[in-house]
């Protein structure tokens, strides 16, 4: 029945022809397992179109969606980890394989007469396959990507004469974005392959011409297939393999699961586990969304690591030694090295060859070593082996406090790449993948909080990494609001008022709340009862109670904790919007809850708040067009306030402290308190959306 079939097809097509034409090629001396690393290429080059191929049924390219569309491959499409793994470690093959592949051409002489012009196309190739490398890194749209890419083109730009020009052309008009992003993908998935196929299609039909370099005095002859063809795949499956275990390694960061109703982790079928495999971190790394908002520590690809370094020697006014002169130089050797190998010169022309590619190589690895170090923590190079690496190379040039301050750029960087994660996960803002951290009370709200309330308050930093200070104060003057509105915060708020963490370091100090709370830690600690009471009042509060007091015969937490602060507090709090003057303490409705906390950082000197006693300045939208209608009752609040301050002495520091009012917009107050209430779901828009 096979025997059928094929004999079918090859009397209509001529199949068979083709495929002996193809397989039956002598290999003089024998097939060799040094001849392999063509072939090699080849197989990964073909796993690449492949691969490239599955990405593309999923990539969207475009500023706002490239990112999130990555994302899902990474992290929602069945085996997308895989997929995109191993064409993320399928470049990185090809780029080694490279490498390999010249080396043993030219100690192999293959690059010499009569095989100038296929030396010539395995450079093209090479070109060609360095800008896929080049084009590809951009394409997640993440900050990686973005700015080790910005860096590339700029150096383009740099160049004399053409350079602004090519600039321009390569990053689709005067500034970088979303259409050098479409350039890229055309590049990547359609210019550059397609170039890549003519070129391997010449280079395998010119070998075919001359056959394998053998030695001179090579013995009987091997076949193709199926002798040579066996070696390759054997070597194929084990760079597979290697790719393979890279891809199952894992450089992802993981997605945190969600937790059912009773509080226990989800479990996963099976297949679930290994399709999106890519949640549990395996496959390859995605950084944050590109951002040009938020620099970035930024470094190519590990094997253009050395053209980086290489820049580092030549600065300012010497610049194009590094980006023109030496790279042109090193290009035009490479492409005489065939002509040094006629007639009498062969033998010197073959060994020059070998000695400059291995310099090359050798020389581009020292520089990749080189750049690796300078960017080391000094404790890692404390270790072995590094130790070892760091007296080889970068002894000298090594700068520590730089190189901890890239560390510590990367960290954050890391922060944000991994929240970024975690958000996505949740949905991303159809304005584009970057407001995912734009609008994040974790990420944005967090760095509002250090610059409009960490001034004065403390907090602890909840995202900190191991190098990253946990403070985000060290001279606070206002309360500590790390757990701000919790049971644990309140509770140790009321035993500790007049403490450090409180108002000890505010003009509160010594004020009533102080005093009550100096001897309520006292008797706590003689009364059980009472600390019990406390316990209660901490409980209830922290459910942010706003309704009617419950009924006096109710038992439950919001009835009883009620009564206990009916009991120990409402003799100055009050509860439910009774003015401050009357009893100089905040109302206590609603007190941890988005609505008390917007009302504090927009009017903190309102009756139900600090009134008269306040110190802290408002935060508002004032540069709005609306804003000035809006500030009236603002004013009115900040005129009672004023009416009830004391003497004219007492009036005077009032205004002064707080008559000014910090502009804030009210997606920034909405970031802020969310960071401040724990609640890490994106802010959508500006307004209170619901709390
Ligand atoms: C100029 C210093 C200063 C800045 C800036 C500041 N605060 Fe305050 N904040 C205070 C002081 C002082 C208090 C104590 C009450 C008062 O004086 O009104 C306070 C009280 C609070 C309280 C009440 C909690 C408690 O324990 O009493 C909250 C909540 C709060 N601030 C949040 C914020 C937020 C959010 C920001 C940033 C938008 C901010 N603060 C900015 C000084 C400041
Ligand atoms: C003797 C009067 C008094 C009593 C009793 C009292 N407080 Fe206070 N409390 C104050 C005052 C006044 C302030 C404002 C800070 C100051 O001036 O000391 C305050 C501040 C607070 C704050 C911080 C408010 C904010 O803006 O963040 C909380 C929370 C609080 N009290 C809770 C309680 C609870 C709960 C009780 C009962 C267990 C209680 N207080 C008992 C007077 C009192």
């Amino acid at each position: 029945m096979i025997r059928f079939l094929r004999d079918w097809i090859n009397d209509r097509t001529g199949l068979g022809r083709v495929i002996d034409a193809l397989l039956l090629e002598p290999i003089p001396g024998g097939a060799k397992w040094r001849y392999v690393w063509g072939s090699a290429l080849a197989i990964v080059f073909g796993l690449q179109l492949i691969t490239g191929v599955l990405l593309m049924t999923s990539y969207s390219p475009g500023d706002t969606t490239a990112w999130s569309s990555v994302y899902f491959i990474q992290y929602e499409m069945d085996f997308g980890w895989l997929i995109r793994g191993l064409h993320h470690f399928g470049s990185q093959t090809m780029v080694v394989l490279m490498g390999l592949h010249m080396l043993q051409v030219v100690i192999a002489g293959a690059h010499l007469k009569p095989r100038e012009v296929n030396w010539w196309l395995g450079l093209g190739l090479l070109a060609v396959v360095l800008g896929l490398s080049l084009t590809g890194y951009l394409l997640p749209w993440d900050q990686k990507g973005f700015y080790a890419t910005q860096v590339a083109t700029n150096i383009v730009g740099g160049l004399p004469g053409v350079g602004p020009w090519l600039q321009k052309i390569i990053v689709g008009g005067p500034s970088y974005g979303n259409h050098t992003l479409t350039r890229f993908f055309a590049l990547h998935v359609a210019v550059l392959p397609g170039l890549a196929i003519l070129l391997l299609i010449a280079h395998i039909w010119v070998f075919r011409r001359h056959g394998v370099t053998h030695p001179k005095n090579a013995e009987g002859t091997g076949w193709f297939w199926p002798d040579q063809a066996f070696r390759d795949m054997v070597v194929g499956l084990v760079i597979f393999g290697i790719m393979l275990g890279l891809v199952v390694y894992g450089w992802g960061n993981k997605v945190e699961p969600g937790l059912e109703a009773d509080g226990a982790t989800p479990t996963r079928s099976i297949y679930d586990r290994i399709a999106h495999a890519g949640r549990d971190g395996l496959g390859a790394h995605l950084d944050a969304p590109a951002d040009p908002n938020v620099p970035y520590p930024a470094r190519p690809e590990w094997y253009f690591l050395f053209l980086f370094q290489l820049l580092k020697y030549f600065e300012g006014d010497q610049a194009l030694i590094g980006t023109v002169v030496i790279p042109g130089a090193v290009a035009l050797i490479l492409f005489v090295l065939p002509w040094l190998g006629y007639g009498r010169l062969r033998p010197v022309g073959h060994f020059a060859a070998v000695l400059f590619v291995i310099a090359l190589l050798g020389g581009a690895a020292y520089l990749t070593v080189q750049a690796w170090v300078e960017d080391q923590r000094p404790d890692t190079l404390e270790k072995q082996p590094y130790a070892i690496l760091k007296q080889v190379v970068a002894a000298q040039r090594y700068d520590a406090d730089k190189a901890s301050a890239f560390q510590k750029e990367l960290e954050h960087a890391e922060v944000r790449a991994r929240r970024a994660v975690q958000l996505a996960a949740a949905g991303t803002p159809a304005i584009g993948s970057r407001y995912l951290l734009r609008n994040d009370p974790m990420t944005a709200g967090k760095e509002l909080f250090r610059s409009q309330c960490a001034t004065c308050h403390s907090h602890e930093d909840p995202l900190a990494e191991r190098h990253q200070p946990k403070a985000m104060n060290d001279h606070p003057s206002a309360p500590d609001l790390t757990g701000w509105g919790s049971k644990e915060w309140l509770h140790d708020f009321l035993l500790n008022a007049d403490g450090a963490r409180y108002f000890a370091r505010t003009h509160l100090k010594g004020g009533k709340m102080s005093k009550w709370s100096a001897k309520a830690r006292e008797k706590a600690a003689n009364d059980p009862k009472f600390s019990e009471e406390l316990d209660l009042i901490a409980s209830w509060l922290a459910t942010h109670p706003r309704h009617d007091p419950p009924e006096e015969k109710a038992d439950d937490l919001q009835a009883r904790g009620f009564r206990a602060f009916d009991r120990h507090c409402s003799e100055c709090h009050s509860y439910r919007a009774e003015t401050f003057d009357e009893l100089e303490a905040p109302d206590l409705a609603g007190y941890g809850d988005a609505r008390w906390l917007r009302e504090m950082i927009m009017n903190p000197q309102h009756p139900t708040k600090y009134g008269r006693n306040n110190q802290m300045p408002g935060f508002r939208d004032i540069n709005s067009a609306a804003a000035s209608v809006l500030e009236e009752p603002f004013r009115e609040a900040f005129k009672s306030a004023l009416a009830n301050a004391g003497d004219d002495a007492e009036k005077k520091e009032f205004v002064k402290r707080t008559h000014q009012v910090n502009p804030l917009t009210h997606l920034e107050r909405e970031l802020i308190i969310r960071f401040l209430r724990r609640d890490g779901r994106i802010v959508h828009g500006g307004d209170p959306i619901s709390d």
